[in-house]
């Protein structure tokens, strides 16, 4: 018997949904939203504005994509079997609007409801297509909130063995951007002018933090007091070589840590996801370290690293197989746990 699951993620700035067959994802919409770019960051109450327009045509447009023989919504619906949410964490005006639409339509349609931890979908996003790790595995989560070191067990059972003490690595990328006068998010923007500048030609502090930890608050600040030294103008005129200098030093802070889980576990599996997965640099080295040292490693499709509804959908394939269901007085968590 198959299983059809509708996901959606509504964490922070996109809103997205997404159809999975048994696994398989027949489409994946995401609509993003662009009336943060002016405030430097996002603005929750206008997330959670922009996330109940959005939701009914990002849903509707989901539907039609994975049923296209099928032409109206209602028999869509029908061949729902599940629906699942991102449940925590996140910005909780954000997780509300998508909690709540997800309750009201298996309320409605009489069908289970599907909780999923959004780190726990960012792992499982490399589940997603047919060359998959196989378990267990380890996996570097990097995103705007999160940086960890995961090893996965199984799906339903990841044990996070790293992580940031103080700020992720995409608020290192984001924060580094605008001191660069570069808009938000800045990451993407870093990524795009790294690529003619030269990664050595500055060099900023790496910190020395225990065991599989990492930490990018000293980043921050090292790129701050450099700035600050130099003349009117250098910004401009260094460009590349900065955000290539920039994004090297964050790299080589991750993939250090990764080294050291690899080493410590044995396991030679290695997995990347969430939003910073997509940066091209931190792609390349990973692939370059995997064949250097006879790892196996994987990489989501860009689609799938940034926040998507695919990744809720192909966790809450594994929760619906393990029949785990929510009940419809579950409550979003902007916390982790
Ligand atoms: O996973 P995500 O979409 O949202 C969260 O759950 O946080 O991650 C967003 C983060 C932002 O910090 C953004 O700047 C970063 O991912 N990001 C990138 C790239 N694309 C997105 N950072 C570096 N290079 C990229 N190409
Ligand atoms: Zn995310």
């Amino acid at each position: 018997m198959s299983t059809t699951i509708l996901a959606i993620e509504s964490s922070c700035d996109e809103t997205s949904a997404s159809v999975c067959v048994n696994g398989k994802i027949l489409s994946n919409y995401i609509a993003n939203q662009s009336v943060h770019e002016k405030y430097g960051g996002v603005v929750p109450e206008l997330a959670s504005r922009a996330h109940m327009q959005n939701i009914v045509p990002v849903v509707d447009t989901a539907l039609a994509a994975a049923f296209p023989e099928l032409n109206n919504t209602t028999d869509r619906l029908k061949q729902l079997d599940a629906i699942a949410f991102t449940q925590s964490p996140g910005l909780i005006g954000s997780l509300l609007v998508g909690t709540q639409f997800a309750k009201s339509l298996a309320l409605t349609l009489n069908k289970p409801l599907i909780a999923v931890h959004h780190m726990q979908a960012h792992v499982l996003a490399n589940l997603i297509g047919d060359d998959i790790p196989e378990f267990p595995f380890l996996c570097l989560t990097v995103s705007g909130g999160h940086t960890q070191i995961v090893l996965a067990h199984d799906p339903l059972n990841l044990e996070v063995i790293g992580e940031t003490i103080d700020d992720a690595a995409g608020e290192a990328f984001d924060k580094s951007a605008k001191l660069l006068g570069l808009p938000y998010p800045g990451g993407p923007l870093i990524d795009k002018y790294a690529k003619t500048g030269d990664p050595l030609k500055f060099k900023f502090a790496e910190p020395q933090i225990p065991e599989l930890n990492f930490s990018f608050s000293g980043l921050k600040t090292s790129v701050l007091y450099f700035l600050q030294k130099q003349e009117t103008g250098f910004i401009e005129a260094n460009l590349a070589d900065l955000c290539a200098s920039i994004q090297h030093t964050i790299i080589t802070i991750l993939l250090k840590k990764v080294k050291k889980a690899v080493q410590q576990t044995g396991i030679k599996q290695v997995c990347i996801a969430g939003g910073v997965s997509a940066n091209s640099g931190l792609r390349a080295s990973l692939q370059e370290m995997g064949q250097k040292h006879g790892w196996k490693t994987f990489i989501p499709k860009f689609e799938y690293c940034t926040d998507n509804a695919a990744m809720i959908a192909i966790t809450a394939h594994y929760k619906y197989q393990a029949a785990q269901f929510a009940s419809l007085d579950a409550n979003p968590s902007a916390r982790s746990h």
